[in-house]
């Protein structure tokens, strides 16, 4: 549906009081349908007043949730700074600790992980994943959605990593003031003077561009979720006891204004933690007819330097090619690290172009919409996980 189109409904829909003309696998609306402005289990605000920045603006403005959502649907990206407006205070002291990247030499213990992924699991998960109506952060079957992934994520520590490897993991969830939690899970590191931390994040929530209609979010960004869920299972079935400590995170609300990476940002930022590189998987299952497969390596708002390792990890790992792209401004959830002056990156499926346009946002974000959407292609990005994991984690294998 054009954007323009989806306005002249939301408008529409503010103007009449609630309707619920649309059933969960009605089309896409239509012009003079009237979009429904609640659905049980949903707690949004179309008035609620939030505090937004966009990009080149000195100060966040004010704007209501609905203004938000329509600035998202033409394609306006933004920090929602409300709960978040301090984040990046003391992003000038870590600019000046600058960590370096290594030239990635762990193939010994890097592919023997790589080999051990499996497509099938990527296929389960998002089955899954994708059977909510929506996982939108402020609804309930987001809540459901979410408790869900922390299951599925205890149910796979416990099943394949090995006991004394059980005793580093830690998993929790991170509560935000709305019904959806995000998810941090961390493999302790070893080290016991390198207090630095790699992070593996994607996001968890999905929308509609009209929030209250379904949204299974396959490749947005279940895709992702799911392709950093698979490298840590291959991971902590292979015994990874790295030496810096790993953590996988899973956002919440990253399509409310990358509210969830905002807080754990700040308050990792609040309690020193030394953040040593971040790489954010956010979609990452598209390849567009006629296009060649590759992956999408964003320059801007990255850090140059983890940017080139990424690079030099796909051409020593990846069975198919980089090539450079650009997503904009607050594009996704690295931006939240960014912020905080910690070096963060951030991989897609594709270049900017070619990458899932059509389907993100609507109920037709779907697994089996299309061949372009594909599990080999996912499978790569998990590859791309593993290798981040152990060459900037560290792994001396006691065998
Ligand atoms: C990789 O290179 C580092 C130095 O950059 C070296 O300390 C380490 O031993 C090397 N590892 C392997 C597996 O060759
Ligand atoms: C990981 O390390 C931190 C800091 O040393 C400690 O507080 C925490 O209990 C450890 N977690 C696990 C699961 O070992």
């Amino acid at each position: 549906m054009k954007f323009l189109a989806l306005l002249a409904l939301v408008s529409a829909a503010v103007a009449t009081p609630a309707l619920f003309p649309f059933g969960d696998n009605a089309q896409e609306p239509m012009m003079g349908d009237v979009l429904p402005t609640s659905y049980p289990g949903f707690d949004l605000d179309l008035n609620a007043p939030r505090l937004v920045q966009l990009e080149g603006q000195e100060e966040p403005i004010t704007m209501t949730e609905l203004e938000k959502i329509q600035a998202k649907a033409q394609g306006i990206r933004f920090f929602d700074v409300t709960d978040a407006v301090d984040l990046g205070s003391r992003a000038q002291l870590r600019a000046s600790v600058k960590p370096s990247y290594p030239t990635p030499n762990n193939t010994k213990t890097v592919k023997p992980v790589i080999d051990a992924l499996e497509i099938q699991n990527l296929h389960d998960t998002l089955d899954k994943f994708t059977s909510f109506r929506t996982r939108y952060y402020r609804s309930e079957t987001g809540k459901e959605s979410q408790r869900w992934l922390l299951s599925k994520i205890t149910d796979l520590t416990k099943k394949y990593a090995p006991e004394p490897l059980q005793k580093s993991i830690s998993i929790h969830e991170f509560g935000h003031s709305w019904q959806q939690s995000s998810i941090i899970v961390s493999i302790n590191g070893t080290s016991t003077d390198d207090d630095s931390v790699v992070v593996i994040g994607a996001h968890l929530d999905s929308t509609n561009n009209w929030p209250f209609l379904p949204a299974p979010g396959a490749d947005d960004d279940g895709s992702g979720s799911t392709s950093i869920l698979e490298a840590y299972r291959a991971l902590v079935a292979a015994g990874f006891q790295p030496e810096r400590t790993v953590e996988f995170h899973w956002y919440s609300a990253e399509e409310g204004g990358l509210l969830g990476s905002q807080a754990i940002a700040k308050s990792y930022e609040s309690r020193g933690i030394n953040v040593a590189a971040m790489s954010q998987y956010d979609m990452t299952a598209w390849v567009k007819r006629g296009t060649r497969e590759e992956v999408g390596i964003i320059t801007d708002y990255t850090d140059v330097d983890l940017t080139e390792f990424n690079k030099k990890l796909v051409e020593q790992y990846l069975s198919i090619p980089w090539v450079e792209t650009k997503c904009g401004y607050a594009c996704s959830d690295h931006a939240s690290w960014r912020k905080a002056g910690y070096p963060s990156v951030f991989t897609i499926e594709a270049t900017f172009e070619n990458s899932n346009h059509q389907f993100i946002h609507t109920q037709n974000d779907k697994y089996d919409i299309s061949d372009e959407f594909s599990f080999e292609h996912m499978l790569e990005f998990s590859k791309l996980a593993v290798a981040f994991a152990i060459e900037l984690g560290g792994w001396k294998k006691s065998t």
